[in-house]
């Protein structure tokens, strides 16, 4: 196994990634930042610098479990302090699973100034993959706000709230085109909005007729839901969250932020001409139009638009065909890792919105989550006392009252930063449970990402979830393991994981909104078998003060 090694420096910098000029966080001048290139078992080393003007960073390496590692998780306020403007940090990680990745800021709601990427794991040498393909491509969807995330910020925690909204564009593989006419022209600068800009010109993939194409699809949008489709063409999924899936073909692919997966592309339609390949909302009321890319074949002008129009994905508000698709995602046959039979403990999470001091935010069992100014894995590792709440936050809620069809009657919920600590090598069921808003007959999609581990899906259900009867159902044969999976409306997912990875790791909505106004969680295992950890990582709350050049 290899060593890689990059020097990044994150920077602010002017960009039009949808042709409207907007200032964004880059790394080595790009957004989407380099991607990460590596061979399972590599270790890869990251120098970064932080040259934002005044922002901190971190950099969460998402789906990379950090075995052994779980300093260089890159999670704010949960593993690391965050990185000063000046400051250079060094993350050292090994990849330890071949399959598709991401990395992301996770410091505030920087992921939306464009502070992400790829990273791709392939097989070592010697092991074949249970697939074949001729070019290998990853391909990251987001959504895309002109607002910077520290105003969205602003309106997210003032009074009265001020909704982020939905977003402006719709970004494949860093690119979008907003449409500059609707802004009015004296509200901006001339030249702001330049849909010949080329920084904004569709992504183009580029195809050879007969060849077969793994394209790597991930989300890290901000909000949104998608589904992705390419005209015209099949997609077989093979692979998910870095986990072999047993392959099968859909017409398009629902994706939720956090989520990746493999998909087999064949070159195998009329070669004379281009195709879309297209990002649109679902789940919530699609406000922007369509996310474009041109999926071109080889020697056709790449600029040659398709002569169709652009698909428009299933019914927005369609969850029965989203629920379908995400059952019918197994592990690969050959490569089942089994479940435990039984789990140690199980972990209801009722999914609410709620209202603290009028102000609005998200809960779970109706606490909301907010950070230590001491970093968990510091204060558990070093011993440093009760530098966040010591009462441990609620395994359940009220199972036989609760009524998850309706606004919840008192929606006033308390803020918390207190954790779950877990048995060292236990096994942990959690139960995500959806629920109604603040809104009447309003229900939304929350893909949840659990850090430092993979997870088996054990089974989805509609309604409520009954502790006496679902768990009967549970796929204990083949689930596939995810590192991030989707609740839908009104609905429940379970989930099972093995707490055997020393450290202390944040299981959130993916959402950066959501997440910020307080729906996560934080789940402590085994922090006393962490080995020393480098004093890179304090220098904030009570933990040590180090000289960082
Ligand atoms: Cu990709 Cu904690 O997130
Ligand atoms: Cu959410």
């Amino acid at each position: 196994a290899g060593i890689r090694r990059y020097e990044w420096e994150v920077k602010n910098e002017f960009k039009s990634p949808d042709c409207y000029q907007r200032q964004v966080i880059t790394i080595n001048g790009r957004t989407p930042g380099p991607t990460i290139l590596a061979q399972q078992g590599d270790t890869i080393i990251v120098e970064l610098k932080n040259s934002l003007f005044v922002e901190n960073v971190a950099i969460h390496w998402h789906g990379i479990r950090q075995i052994g590692t779980p300093w260089s998780d890159g999670t704010a306020g949960v593993t690391q302090c965050p990185i000063l403007p000046g400051e250079t940090f060094t993350y050292k990680f090994v990849v330890d699973k071949a399959g598709t990745y991401l990395y992301h800021g996770h410091y505030g709601m920087q992921r939306t100034d464009g502070l992400y990427g790829s990273i791709q794991v392939s097989v070592p040498d010697g092991v074949t993959e249970p697939f074949a393909y001729d070019y290998d491509q990853s391909i990251i969807l987001t959504d895309w706000y002109h607002k910077s995330s520290t105003e969205q910020a602003i309106g997210l925690s003032s009074k009265p709230f001020g909704w982020i909204g939905e977003p402006q564009s719709l970004l494949i593989q860093g690119r979008g085109t907003f449409n500059c006419s609707t802004l009015n022209s004296l509200a901006i600068v001339p030249g702001l909005c330049n849909t010949s800009n080329p920084e904004c010109s569709p992504y183009v993939l580029t195809v050879v007729p007969g060849k077969v194409y793994r394209l790597r699809i991930s989300s890290l949008t901000s909000l949104s839901a998608f589904n992705f489709e390419i005209e015209g063409h099949n997609m077989t999924v093979v692979e998910s969250d870095g986990n072999y899936v047993e392959p099968f073909i859909i017409k398009n692919l629902n994706i939720y932020s956090g989520e990746t997966y493999s998909v087999l592309v064949k070159a195998d339609q009329d070669s004379s001409r281009n195709y879309w390949a297209t990002s649109n909302v679902v789940s919530r009321k699609p406000q922007t139009p369509t996310g474009l890319a041109i999926f071109n074949y080889y020697q056709n002008d790449p600029q040659k638009l398709p002569p169709t129009m652009p698909t428009t994905g299933p019914l927005w508000n369609d969850s029965d065909y989203r629920l379908a698709q995400s059952i019918a995602i197994k592990a690969r046959q050959g490569y089942i890792h089994p479940p435990p039979r039984s789990s140690d403990r199980v972990i209801i999470l009722l999914n609410t919105q709620n209202q603290i001091d009028g102000y609005l935010h998200w809960a779970v069992n109706n606490v909301s989550f907010t950070l230590p100014s001491t970093p968990y894995l510091i204060a558990l590792k070093d011993k440093l006392g009760n530098v966040f709440d010591q009462k441990p936050p609620p395994q359940k809620y009220d199972l036989v009252n609760y009524d998850i069809f309706k606004k919840q009657d008192n929606a006033n919920a308390t803020t918390s930063n207190s954790i779950y600590k877990l048995q060292f090598n236990s096994t942990v069921d959690i139960i995500l449970q959806n629920a109604n808003t603040m809104t009447p007959n309003n229900s939304e999609t929350h893909p949840w990402h659990l850090h430092g581990h993979d997870f088996w899906v054990l089974g989805y259900g509609k309604g409520k979830f009954d502790p006496n009867n679902d768990p009967k159902k549970y796929n204990l044969i083949d689930p596939i393991m995810k590192n991030t999976v989707p609740v839908h409306p009104y609905a429940w997912t379970a989930l099972r994981f093995r707490a055997n990875n020393p450290g202390v790791w944040a299981f959130h909505c993916h959402i950066e909104a959501h997440l910020f106004m307080g729906m996560g969680v934080v789940f402590e295992e085994g922090v006393n078998k962490v080995g020393k950890l480098p004093l890179s990582i304090t220098g904030c709350g009570k933990s040590k003060v180090y000289y960082r050049p």
